[in-house]
């Protein structure tokens, strides 16, 4: 499959192989047994639409306190569980052979779930890429620059597919205009599931 590259942002289309696709949806939803989905409050007091987990030694999170990472699952008090293999392997291959991620934030989308327009960057150090990974149903993905007026472009995410926001891009500007609901089997019930890896904490 052909790649799209442009200033730091890399799009893998099919970079997971439908059978890879499969046990990874597996991984993630019996951890998710564990570590359940909740709508985070945004700081400015709104649930969001998409439910969240993590998994790895720190979780992002939000409430009315503002946005920050975290070691513990808000609603059970226990740790996250641990990153997937596949995905600590995804990260050595295309982001950092030697620090891995610490986070990876679980998010999940129903049909009428979306993210607005955004910036990551509560991350100690970024230097090191944010690495996404989707899963089951087709979204609208959105990409500016590190501007919030920069012009932006729509580029669908189908499932399988991997972007890093790397080098220029690491803080460019992106949300998720929506999903396209039942464009995808491969997730028991339907719905969408991306998973993004980080580096969270200080990387010495
Ligand atoms: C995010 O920015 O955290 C999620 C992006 C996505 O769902 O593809
Ligand atoms: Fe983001």
């Amino acid at each position: 499959m052909s790649e799209v590259s442009t200033a730091g942002f890399r799009l893998l289309p099919g970079r997971l192989s439908p059978d890879a696709q499969a046990e990874l949806v597996g991984e993630v939803l019996s951890r998710l047994d564990n570590a359940p989905a909740y709508k985070p409050i945004t700081p400015g007091g709104k649930p969001m639409s998409v439910a969240m987990s993590n998994f790895g030694a720190l979780g992002w999170f939000t409430d009315a306190r503002g946005y920050r990472y975290q070691k513990r699952h808000p609603l059970t008090g226990e740790p996250w569980p641990d990153i997937p293999a596949m995905l600590l392997e995804l990260w050595a291959e295309l982001a950092d052979r030697s620090v891995p991620p610490d986070a990876c934030l679980v998010n999940l989308y129903g049909p009428d779930a979306k993210m607005g327009l955004h910036q990551d960057r509560d991350e100690a150090d970024l230097r090191f890429p944010v690495l996404s990974v989707s899963l089951g149903d087709t979204a609208i993905f959105r990409i500016g620059g590190p501007n919030r007026a920069d012009p932006t472009r729509s580029i669908r995410l189908t499932s399988g597919d991997v972007c890093l926001l790397a080098g220029p891009a690491r803080l460019a500007h992106h949300g998720i205009d929506r999903v396209i609901p039942g464009s995808s089997r491969v997730i028991p019930g339907g719905g969408r599931i991306n998973l993004t890896l980080r580096r969270a904490g200080p990387s010495g």
